[in-house]
């Protein structure tokens, strides 16, 4: 059976040819690419954006030992906030934006404050008000463009730091396989942050190396809808889970691939990737404008309003009336996976629970209703058909009868 997936990394054969050229600066070329992709002066290359993140409240964060951040991410972000001997200060989301507002985080600054970590969630960007450029004390603002391309905010404050974090793990608009960039305009950050790779980051050893292309080549063909149904039933065995999972939900830990440089494979996979970046924000962007039209008067679901700078990584969509699961289940056994890209709050993560100092009831909303439509970029309109088709006749046919005849 056929099984459309909720995600797809979007490789091409010419890729192979791509890599087989990778050289000693690749991963330089790569940085330059990318920097120049951002309008910025520096890229810094990392093997995953948590990393970043750590790499950047080690180097430039001030003393205050406090970050703002959303209580909605991925559970690997306050975890690089931990590892980072920093403590986490979280906030809830606006469920019209999956985001935090930055205004509420940018006035809770006090004495312990010292970073602002800002999510573009599913791509859609939080704005940075020009107001923060008035501050007069040390603030250093991270920006989580893990799943957007957006450009960097530039500050203009000589009290403000800013770094923007980009990932391009398997499920991201950009992928290669695992790895990051960090950029900034600014030249001493870059300085530091480059330090800092060169104390903590290794080479990958070539056995590593070696399994790269394998792996390029599961993601180039498992993840077609035909190959798609038997891997995803054998995904959760512990020998391909590994390849697939990078998350520990137990406590702040970071994978064996956190201690690596980006590798020269890498680096040529990168640049290929670059040179589809509009076209695949643009496919992303016309799933999601069809996907609006289409289920905008739906019942039973919640849409975000029209985001029109979003890159939408992700579709969301809150399942109401408690049904999320049944619908999952249900739609899988007609052939069509819905994502659950972020099923809780992070405050109702075990670890993260002493950090829960008020309510997260937005947060904890989208934990429990979300899915994530299949919106990647080489999707087929007879595809998107039957996604809408299968999810209208299931919420009308588990709908109760008033609201049918509404
Ligand atoms: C919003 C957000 N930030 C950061 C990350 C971490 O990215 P990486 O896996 O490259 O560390 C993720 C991962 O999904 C994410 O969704």
């Amino acid at each position: 059976m056929n099984l459309i997936p909720k995600n797809h990394p979007e490789h091409s054969w010419s890729e192979f040819v791509a890599i087989a050229k990778a050289s000693s600066h690749s991963v330089k070329d790569f940085e330059v690419a990318f920097a120049k992709f951002m309008n910025a002066p520096y890229a810094i290359s990392f093997p995953h954006c948590r990393v970043a993140i750590r790499a950047a409240l080690e180097t430039l964060a001030p003393k205050a030992p406090d970050v703002a951040l959303t209580s909605y991410s991925c559970i690997v972000v306050p975890h690089a906030v931990v590892l980072a001997g920093k403590t986490p200060r979280f906030f809830d989301i606006d469920l019209d934006s999956f985001n935090t507002s930055f205004e509420r985080m940018h006035h809770s600054i006090d004495d312990k404050l010292g970073t602002i970590l800002t999510t573009h969630m599913y791509g859609t960007a939080v704005t940075i008000p020009k107001s923060i450029n008035d501050i007069r004390r040390p603030l250093l603002l991270i920006e989580d463009s893990a799943l957007a391309l957006h450009r960097p905010f530039q500050p203009k404050s000589p009290y403000l730091k800013s770094v923007t974090v980009y990932s391009f793990d398997f499920n991201k608009i950009l992928s290669t396989i695992y790895g990051s960039m960090l950029v900034t305009h600014d030249p001493e950050s870059a300085k530091a942050l480059n330090e800092w790779k060169l104390n903590n980051l290794r080479p990958v050893p070539i056995a590593e190396q070696i399994k790269f292309i394998p792996k390029l080549l599961a993601c180039k063909t498992l993840f077609d809808p035909t190959a798609y149904s038997a891997f995803n039933h054998f995904r959760e065995l512990p020998i391909l889970n590994q390849h697939f999972e990078s998350r520990n939900f137990k406590g702040p830990s970071f994978p064996i691939t956190a201690t690596y440089e980006l590798m020269p494979f890498q680096g040529m996979l990168g640049l290929s990737q670059l040179a589809i970046a509009h076209e695949l924000i643009d496919r992303r962007h016309y799933w999601a404008r069809k996907y609006h039209d289409s289920l905008s008067d739906t019942a039973g679901i919640q849409l975000m309003p029209w985001q029109a700078q979003s890159h939408y990584s992700h579709f969301p969509v809150l399942i109401l009336n408690g049904h999320r699961d049944a619908l999952r289940a249900d739609l899988r056994r007609s052939g069509i996976e819905l994502g659950q890209t972020l099923d809780y709050a992070v405050t109702d993560i075990d670890y993260y629970r002493p950090f829960k100092f008020s309510g997260f009831s937005q947060s904890e909303k989208a934990g429990r209703e979300m899915v994530n439509l299949p919106n990647y970029p080489s999707m087929t309109e007879s595809r998107f058909e039957s996604i809408v088709a299968s999810l209208k006749s299931w919420l009308w046919k588990n709908s109760s009868p008033n609201a049918r005849s509404a």
